[in-house]
């Protein structure tokens, strides 16, 4: 359940929004999301940051789960932040916020007396989040995070609105309610994604059964309810070669064609999955949603992203988009490998090899001595009609 929230139209940093309730009952309806303004809690930085945030090796981290080991702060928000890197790098590659964009409007297009819902799982500094609310300004936008990213993102839409909560404790104040939900780039945090989508299916509204058998053709009629879609995104950590073939791991002093950056995302993820993280389920997310009893229409789409400007597009448009992803994603992994210092000190790493894992990766990336790809994994899947037990 979510302690603290705080939503668009407020006055302050970050659309801080003020409100807590004062009785069991004003709670309740907190709580279950029907007021407008379902905050519950008055963000203070000075004294909360010390109740969601912590200071470990001089970077600021999540007081709220110990699996999600990447810091929040400045820095780290910097790197997803729309104006740079990631964010807008998945802006470039799919052309919008979203994949599947007929569907997505389809099931987000206004009905009379129903209430739209987006949720966007780990938010960060709800670039997405605050992208769908402008784009859908009759829907209700709400991105979750552990800890206050959002604190940096400047006056929100009257729409949108954050939570600090912590998704493996179940999300049940959402059931049946979603239309869309949104989950980029989160799987380090989720403590066992089978359980995780059996959640976010609890938390879509159900398709009837009349439009899972339609759900291949348009739908104009409203009255058929369509399930609600889900969406996945993360990267493979495994980097790749100028030929798509698994990149080279750079060890002792590095050979030619060697990498730094490699290595530190192999590394990093053995370290997370000894943590707990089930962040190497995200590889088969396509065959975990496809086994669910309660999607349909799965899919996946893949997208191979150059980590630095060296790829030469057969096309003067293609040549420049490829420039443009090139440019934000080398820095974007700059500063990830940069941020995972923390992890890898408290895991027992000697600082040498750690330096190296730092200087080796911008070096090999600002020289471009090894050109390499990221290969970026779109997952979707809409709700069925099929009615959600325990026992399933
Ligand atoms: C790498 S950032 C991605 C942010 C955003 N989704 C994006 O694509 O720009 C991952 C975010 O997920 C959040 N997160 C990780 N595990 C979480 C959990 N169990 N509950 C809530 N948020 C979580 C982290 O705090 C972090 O802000």
């Amino acid at each position: 359940m979510s302690d603290f929230s705080f939503s668009g139209g407020s006055a302050g940093a970050g659309g801080l929004h003020s409100g807590a309730p004062d009785n069991d009952a004003d709670r309740e309806s907190v709580l279950s999301g029907l007021t407008e303004a379902p905050s519950i809690y008055s963000f203070n930085s000075s004294t909360d940051g010390e109740a969601l945030l912590r200071l470990i090796q001089g970077r600021t981290f999540n007081a709220q789960n110990d699996l999600y080991y990447l810091p929040a702060d400045g820095t780290e928000f910097a790197r997803h932040i729309c104006r740079e890197k990631a964010h807008f790098a998945h802006l470039v590659c799919v052309g919008r916020l979203y994949i599947e964009h007929e569907r997505v409007q389809q099931i987000l297009s206004p009905v009379d007396g129903q209430q739209k819902r987006i949720l966007d799982l780990g938010t960060g500094v709800g670039n997405w989040a605050i992208g769908m609310a402008h784009e859908f300004p009759h829907a209700e936008v709400i991105g979750i995070d552990l800890a206050p990213n959002t604190a940096s993102t400047g006056v929100l839409p009257h729409n949108c609105r954050f939570e600090f909560d912590d998704f493996n404790l179940g999300l049940p104040h959402y059931y049946n309610s979603c239309d869309v939900i949104h989950c980029r780039i989160i799987a380090i945090g989720v403590k066992d994604f089978k359980w995780f989508i059996t959640e976010v299916a609890k938390c879509l509204k159900p398709g009837s059964f009349f439009a899972s058998l339609r759900a291949l053709s348009p739908i104009t009629d409203t009255r058929i309810s369509v399930g609600g879609m889900l969406f996945i995104i993360e990267g493979d950590h495994n980097l790749l070669n100028s030929r798509k073939e698994l990149q080279d791991l750079a060890y002792g002093s590095g050979d030619a064609g060697q990498s730094w950056l490699a290595r530190a995302m192999f590394e990093a993820v053995l370290t997370m999955q000894k943590r707990g993280s089930d962040v190497d389920a995200r590889m088969k997310l396509y065959e975990l949603i496809s086994a669910s009893a309660y999607f349909e229409n799965v899919g996946e789409r893949n997208y191979f992203v150059p980590i630095g400007p060296w790829e030469k597009g057969g096309t003067a448009e293609e040549h420049q988009k490829g420039q443009i992803l090139g440019i934000l994603s080398r820095q974007s992994m700059i500063d990830l490998v940069q941020s995972l210092r923390p992890l890898f000190i408290s895991s027992g790493y000697a600082k040498e090899l750690v330096d190296q894992f730092v200087e080796g990766t911008e070096k090999e990336l600002n020289e471009l001595t090894v050109p390499m790809y990221v290969k970026w994994l779109y997952f979707f899947g809409t709700r069925n009609s099929i009615p959600i037990t325990d026992e399933v």
